[in-house]
């Protein structure tokens, strides 16, 4: 994964600078976080918010709108960059989402955003879902792909070189529902087209 490779604080702010930076992307940035928006204000979702991962902290400032961000990531330095160059976080870790340094119910919000569709061992999946379970008092927001015609047919004639998974939706909800997690409510990045959802979940 690209955002895996970073080797110092000033490679995660070019980085920051340039993914988004082309109009296509940068109107999936725009929408991913309207859509975010709405969630968390529909629900009233507020307080102790742990962004996991961070990545180069594209929602930290979002997420700050509705309380204390915490932020932990894989890589030390994407965890760094929340900390120090943004100044987000409240704290930072560097943390395998399969195994999170928090405690249990310590979060009113655990968000694992672009993350789970990298995540290719079922089992993997349900660890992670049941580590952020474990570590929020009621709501998880997680994203995933789902599998979609347009999007299959179209990586099918234009292969890609990242590796995704695409899960049905009936698996993903079984997957959720052995993590102890029930699907609250679902939106689509791009209906019709992509097979990105942003999944907003409640401990069951
Ligand atoms: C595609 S980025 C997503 C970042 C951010 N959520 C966003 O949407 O912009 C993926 C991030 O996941 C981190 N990562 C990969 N595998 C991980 C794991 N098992 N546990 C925690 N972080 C992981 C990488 O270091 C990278 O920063």
């Amino acid at each position: 994964m690209a955002y895996g490779r970073w080797k110092s604080l000033d490679q995660v702010e070019r980085y920051a600078r340039k993914r988004y930076s082309k109009l296509d992307q940068r109107l999936v940035d725009r929408r991913e976080k309207a859509l975010v928006r709405s969630l968390l204000q529909s629900y009233g979702i507020t307080g102790d918010v742990l962004d996991l991962p961070v990545g180069y902290g594209r929602f930290q400032p979002l997420l700050r709108e509705f309380g204390t961000v915490y932020a932990g990531d894989w890589g030390f330095f994407p965890a760094v960059y929340a900390h120090e160059r943004l100044g987000t976080a409240r704290l930072s870790v560097t943390c395998d989402a399969q195994f999170v340094p928090f405690g249990n119910n310590t979060m009113d919000l655990v968000f694992c955003f672009r993350l789970m569709q990298h995540m290719h061992v079922r089992e993997e999946r349900v660890r992670i879902y049941r580590e952020l379970g474990r570590v929020s008092r009621r709501w998880v927001l997680v994203s995933v792909y789902l599998q979609s015609v347009f999007h299959t047919v179209h990586r099918t004639l234009f292969p890609q070189p990242s590796r995704i998974t695409f899960l049905r939706r009936s698996e993903f909800e079984t997957e959720l529902a052995e993590a102890g997690l029930r699907l609250v409510a679902l939106r689509s990045v791009l209906p019709g087209l992509h097979g990105h959802r942003i999944v907003l979940a409640q401990l069951s």
